[in-house]
């Protein structure tokens, strides 16, 4: 009996306050042992579990060199027709359950490249909505890239097309997205488009838009913070602490095995205006997908990690099995985000 309770209390103070190293050397497995295939995807914390829905590139083979953006239609790998966009969950962010293909863009009536799902619960509609960006196959490349949004019952869909063109949006040829929930409910999209497709560089700029309260439009030019920060960026990600909104973003990064520094710009509102703060390097050599915040255990206080794709980093050559690289966030007293330096792990306590 003594056991027993020493037993159960092991168990229960486990559950309630663990320790967890995440490695960013060693590859995340699920709990089936495959290597996690979510890439620019976004993961968040709901009713004590998280979330982590991404793109899945799949297994087959990235092109060598420093960059996997060679390819655009066919027979590629990267930006394919056949993408999934996945689910897993973790009550820890170390042991991940797959809850498998969520949404298939081989279910679309258009076929077309998708990538950057990001997803978000709504409480006012109970309904999980998703957002992705989706390149028709009949398009010539990046300009004709558009913001799509799909919808589900449960956190596990199958997610519903809704439309394949939000037509809301202040700025078309739109690139990389982002979703941000504040803690009032209201959403936000963070993305970048271009002003004029006809060129490339260095128009790519970034804004924050507010979305329609059941997150499946947005507000459009009223209701967008106008482009800010530097040009020809992408990966955008929000998130607010202390009262205080940030946007992180990088240089374009197509793919690319470099990575891409990120600056902070923060403000005392969600559509700006924006404030640019420092930059937080490049060490982890990736590109931002998300900031995620997670709740320190015992506390009512979040800790913040930054997660960045690791592109042309597969350990096996399987675009799939790409890396993704996570650094603690660490903020100094006037609300400042310190530098970033490489870390090969790290211990949360969660
Ligand atoms: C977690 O680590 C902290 C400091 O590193 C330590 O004080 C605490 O006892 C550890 N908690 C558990 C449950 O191991
Ligand atoms: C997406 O899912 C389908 C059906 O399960 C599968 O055949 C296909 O290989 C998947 N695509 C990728 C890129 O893994
Ligand atoms: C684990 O793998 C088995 C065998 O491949 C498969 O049947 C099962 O669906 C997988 N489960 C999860 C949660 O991925
Ligand atoms: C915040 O404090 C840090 C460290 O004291 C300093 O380097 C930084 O410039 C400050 N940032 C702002 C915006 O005042
Ligand atoms: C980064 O490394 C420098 C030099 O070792 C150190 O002074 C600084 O505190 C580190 N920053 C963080 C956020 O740990
Ligand atoms: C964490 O990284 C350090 C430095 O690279 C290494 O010595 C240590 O073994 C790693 N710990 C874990 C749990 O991976």
């Amino acid at each position: 009996m003594a056991l027993f309770i020493v037993l159960l209390i092991t168990i229960f103070s486990g559950i309630a306050c663990r320790n967890v190293t995440i490695s960013n050397v060693i590859p995340r497995r699920d709990t089936n042992g495959s290597i996690l295939d979510a890439h620019d995807g976004n993961v968040f914390l709901y009713a004590g579990l998280y979330y982590y829905y991404g793109a899945s590139y799949g297994l087959c083979k990235e092109p060598p060199g420093p960059s996997g953006c060679t390819v655009w239609h066919v027979g590629g790998c990267g930006f394919q027709l056949n993408h999934n966009v996945s689910l897993y969950t973790s009550p820890d962010l170390s042991v991940w359950t797959f809850r498998g293909y969520v949404f298939q863009m081989s279910s679309m009536k258009t076929p077309g490249i998708m990538f950057g799902p990001r997803v978000l619960p709504n409480r006012k509609t109970n309904k999980w909505v998703m957002w992705f960006n989706f390149l028709p196959a009949s398009g010539t490349g990046v300009s004709q890239s558009q913001c799509a949004v799909a919808i589900a019952d449960t956190s596990q869909g199958p997610f519903q097309l809704v439309t394949d063109k939000v037509t809301t949006l202040a700025w078309e040829n739109t690139g990389d997205l982002n979703l941000f929930q504040d803690t009032n409910g209201d959403a936000y999209i963070i993305y970048n488009a271009h002003i004029d497709a006809s060129v490339y560089k260095p128009d790519h700029l970034m804004s924050v838009e507010k979305l329609s309260d059941d997150y499946l439009s947005s507000l459009g030019k009223e209701f967008n913070s106008g482009f800010f920060g530097q040009t020809f960026v992408e990966g955008g990600a929000m998130f607010k602490r202390n009262g205080v909104y940030y946007a992180v973003f990088g240089q374009c990064c197509c793919y690319c095995s470099e990575g891409s520094s990120v600056t902070v710009y923060s403000s005392l509102s969600p559509l700006g205006p924006f404030d640019t703060m420092n930059n937080l390097g490049n060490d982890g050599h990736a590109q931002l997908y998300n900031i995620l915040p997670y709740k320190i255990s015992g506390t009512d206080s979040y800790g913040y990690i930054w997660q960045g794709n690791k592109w042309q980093s597969s350990p096996d050559g399987a675009k799939g099995h790409d890396f993704t690289y996570w650094a603690p966030l660490s903020f100094d007293p006037n609300d400042s985000i310190r530098y970033m330096n490489y870390t090969a792990n790290f211990t949360i306590n969660i």
